[in-house]
C-alpha cells in the first residue's frame, strides 16, 4: 500500500528530539522553531512529559467516556487555573477542527441560531464546518459549502456591525492572531467590539486558541490581550505536546445536556496524563513569561534587521516579513543552517518553537539569519 500522498515533504527523516533540538537518522542536529507546526509547547521528549505518559501507560491508556476519568477532572482544575477562566466547563476532544466543530455546534444548540461570522486570512480545520470557516477555497470541497457562513474583512469593525444587523447570527470565530493567515494580530478594540455585539444579540463569541493560545504569547489564550472573555475558547495543538489532544473550555452560561457532545477518543487516561504533564511544566517553569521574555527579545532583534519588510507578533508567536528577493529563506534556513521555521504566504517565515527556548537558541537562530539574508 502506498500512502496517500498529500503533504509537500522534506527530504529529512527526524528520529530523535530533545528540548529544541532534534536529530535526524544521519545524526544531523537541528534547531527546532517550528515546534512541529506549533505543537511541542514544553520541549521534545521533556523527562517529566515522558515519566507521567510512560507511568500512566503502565496503569491504563484508555477506556471510554461510559466510565469515571478522575484525570478529566484534574485537568479540568489545573487548565481552569492555569487559563484564569475557573468557572468555565471543559469538554476533551482530539484535535483543534474537532474543537472548533464542537464548538460552533455547541452555539447553536445554545441560541437555536445557524449563522457563523468568520474572516479572510483565517484557518480553522479541515472538517466540515472548520473548513467553510476557513478562508481557501482549496480546501473546501463541494460538499463542505453551506450558506450559514458570512465571511468579513479582517479588522472592519463596520462590516462586523453591520453583518450582526443583518443576520441571525448564532456565532462568531476568530484566532487572537492568525496563524496560517501569516501572523495576524486582532487588534484589541476588535476583540472588544466582537464582545460587546456578541452580548447585544445574543450571539457566541468563539476564540480559536489553537495555535496562538495555550501562552505561547506570554498569556494563555491571546485573546486575553483584549481584557475580555470569550464565551468558547478552543484548543489543541500545545496542550499535548504532540500527543493528540484537542479541548474546548465553555463558559458557564452555556448548559450541558447528555448527549450534546461526544466522543470516543477525547479526554482519554494518556491523553489526560499528557495535557497535565505540559500544564505543569508550564507551571513549573514559568514557560508563559519565558514566551513572553524570549519572543519579546527576538521580535525586537529582528525589528533591527534593514531586509525585513515587517515583523509581528506576540511571544513566540512571530511572523517575518521578507521581500520576494528572499524566497528561499526557510529553505535556506533549514538546508545550510539546519534551522525549521514554518512559513506563510507571501514570503512569511513563522517562528512558533516550544515555549522554553532559550536565548541562546534564539541567538543561534539570529546569527544564521544574518548570513541568510546577507547571502
Ligand atoms: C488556528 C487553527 N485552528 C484550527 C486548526 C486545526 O487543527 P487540527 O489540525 O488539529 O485539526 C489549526 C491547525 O493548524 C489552526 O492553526
Amino acid at each position: 500500500m502506498k500512502l496517500f500522498n498529500v503533504y509537500p515533504i522534506n527530504p529529512i527523516n527526524i528520529v530523535k528530539g530533545v528540548g529544541s533540538l532534534v536529530y535526524d537518522d544521519k545524526g544531523q542536529e537541528y534547531l527546532d522553531l517550528y515546534g512541529g507546526h506549533a505543537v511541542i509547547s514544553i520541549g521534545h521528549t521533556h523527562p517529566h512529559y515522558v515519566r507521567r505518559l510512560e507511568d500512566q501507560l503502565h496503569k491504563i491508556g484508555f477506556y471510554s467516556n461510559s466510565i469515571e476519568i478522575p484525570l478529566q477532572q484534574e485537568l479540568a482544575e489545573k487548565l481552569g487555573h492555569v487559563s484564569g477562566k475557573e468557572d468555565y466547563q471543559l469538554f476533551l476532544v482530539s484535535s483543534g477542527a474537532e474543537a472548533n466543530e464542537n464548538a460552533l455546534k455547541l452555539a447553536s444548540f445554545y441560541n437555536g441560531k445557524k449563522k457563523v461570522i468568520c474572516f479572510t486570512g483565517a484557518f480553522h480545520g479541515r472538517t466540515s464546518l472548520a473548513v467553510a470557516v476557513t478562508d481557501n477555497p482549496k480546501i473546501v470541497a463541494p460538499i463542505n459549502e453551506t450558506d450559514n457562513v458570512i465571511r468579513l474583512p479582517w479588522k472592519d469593525e463596520a462590516a462586523l456591525e453591520q453583518a450582526f444587523a443583518d443576520n441571525e447570527v448564532s456565532s462568531i470565530i476568530i484566532e487572537g492572531i492568525q496563524g496560517v493567515g501569516g501572523i495576524q494580530v486582532a487588534p484589541e478594540s476588535f476583540l472588544q467590539k466582537i464582545r460587546s455585539l456578541c452580548d447585544k444579540y445574543n450571539a457566541v463569541f468563539i476564540a480559536d486558541t489553537v495555535q496562538c493560545g495555550y501562552g505561547r504569547t506570554g498569556k494563555f489564550y491571546s485573546h486575553d490581550f483584549a481584557g475580555v472573555n470569550a464565551d468558547i475558547y478552543t484548543m489543541a495543538k500545545g496542550i499535548g505536546n504532540g500527543f493528540p489532544i484537542g479541548a474546548i473550555s465553555i463558559s458557564p452560561k452555556i448548559q450541558p445536556a447528555y448527549g450534546m457532545l461526544g466522543t470516543t477518543f477525547g479526554g482519554n487516561h494518556l491523553a489526560c496524563a499528557a495535557a497535565l504533564a505540559v500544564l505543569e511544566v508550564m507551571e513549573q517553569d514559568n514557560l508563559m513569561q519565558n514566551a513572553a521574555e524570549v519572543g519579546g527579545y527576538l521580535i525586537d532583534e529582528l525589528k533591527k534587521f534593514k531586509q525585513v519588510t515587517e515583523v509581528r507578533g506576540r511571544g513566540l508567536m512571530i511572523g517575518i516579513d521578507l521581500p520576494a528577493e528572499y524566497a528561499t529563506a526557510k529553505k535556506d534556513l533549514l538546508f545550510k543552517h539546519h534551522i525549521f521555521t514554518g512559513e506563510a504566504k507571501p514570503n512569511v517565515i513563522r517562528l512558533l518553537p516550544a515555549l522554553n527556548l532559550t536565548k541562546a537558541h534564539a541567538d543561534r537562530f539570529l546569527e544564521a539569519f544574518t548570513t541568510v539574508l546577507n547571502k
